[in-house]
């Protein structure tokens, strides 16, 4: 995988309309310039963790696949992956120590979507979520529906919780509180044992990917474990479309990883695609969707010191030119692209520094 900063694809260093009006982002000169690609070549882009999913999804697409069966088919191998902590099989449970993973996918040109939320024992959610577009009269089937669903479409029941993650999982459960009766590893001297530390505490992860394929077709996927140790039933941003991913075929898609509650309030996956309809390039559009789920936030629990939203969300997203971009609300992020050449990691534009 090639490492390219964005400032390599850099040719001009002219100031939109968009950098103007986003008084609070750091990086003005390098977000206002669009990423140009050759127009039609096909693209995919994800989030970090997709390098293998990339390389899946662009080799269907240059074999004529649709962009769809690309996408979905790139995450899959996440999704199996029990390394992969965030996604599928081997994801980081909920409270109770029970995974329950969240996807959607959304198909340009016949315009429809599915997903599944809360679904239990079944690791690819995404293949579930496509067949609730393709199956279904539905757009969003959850927990034992969704299970009873991919039942009867003949997916097995597998438990999904790796001792790995269920290792995890009891270390964050035994450092939550000095006040249970859950206790780490400690010995008899030990005074103060059961607080949280930094290396226990929860995270949101997830994986994104849109492509646009050789006959010029958007299509995406997203899906997660979401966050980890979540109340059971909780639901993020990944399995709502318009939130989690979007995609409209005559313009662009879209998504995101990070605190799914930020994107539900915000509904910055669509918000994302209409910003690129009314010209804005991706990467605009991206650091549009950081700008406005800081702006709006009210809640002094969600800020830091400086009243900045202080949680992490990541946008990807590319137009129907094959141009891409992404976004953050700190600097220091990077997505992926398979461009039909190789995986490469460019720097994502961000709202503030870190
Ligand atoms: N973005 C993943 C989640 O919040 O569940």
């Amino acid at each position: 995988m090639k490492n390219i900063k964005r400032r390599d694809f850099l040719k001009t260093t002219t100031m939109t309309g968009v950098a103007a009006a986003t008084s609070s982002i750091i990086n003005l000169n390098a977000f206002a310039i669009p990423n140009k690609l050759v127009a039609g070549k096909p693209i995919v882009i994800s989030s970090g963790n997709g390098a293998k999913a990339l390389e899946k999804a662009m080799g269907m697409i240059q074999e004529g696949k649709d962009a769809l069966d690309a996408v979905i088919a790139g995450v899959n191998i996440v999704e199996d992956d029990p390394n992969d902590m965030s996604v599928g099989y081997g994801g980081l449970p909920n409270e109770e120590g029970v995974v329950e993973l969240d996807a959607a996918v959304m198909h340009g040109s016949s315009y429809r979507g599915g997903a599944v939320a809360s679904i239990r024992n079944i690791k690819n959610p995404s293949k579930v979520a496509r067949l609730v577009m393709e199956r279904s009269d539905h757009v969003l089937i959850v927990g034992d529906g969704a299970l009873k669903f991919a039942k009867a479409h003949g997916f097995m029941e597998e438990n999904l919780l790796t001792d790995q993650a269920r290792e995890a999982w009891l270390k964050w459960k035994e450092n939550l509180s000095s006040e249970d009766d859950w206790l780490p590893p400690h010995t008899i001297e030990d005074k103060e044992i059961g607080q949280i530390y930094e290396k226990y505490l929860r995270h949101y992860g997830t994986i994104h990917l849109s492509g646009l394929d050789m006959n010029g077709n958007l299509s995406c996927v997203t899906t997660t474990s979401g966050l980890s140790y979540k109340i059971p039933g909780r639901v993020g941003d990944s399995p709502i479309i318009g939130a989690g991913l979007y995609c409209d075929n005559e313009v662009g898609s879209a998504g995101s990883t990070g605190r799914g509650e930020a994107n539900l309030l915000n509904c910055s996956s669509v918000m994302i695609v209409e910003w690129m309809r009314q010209g804005k390039s991706p990467e605009e559009s991206c650091i549009l969707a950081c700008k406005r789920i800081n702006d709006r936030c009210r809640e002094k629990r969600l800020q830091d010191d400086q009243g900045r939203f202080k949680y992490g969300v990541s946008f990807y997203a590319i137009n129907k030119r094959g141009e891409y971009g992404g976004a953050t609300l700190y600097s220091g992020g990077s997505f992926l692209i398979h461009d039909g050449t190789s995986v490469k990691k460019i720097e994502s534009a961000y709202l503030f520094k870190k």
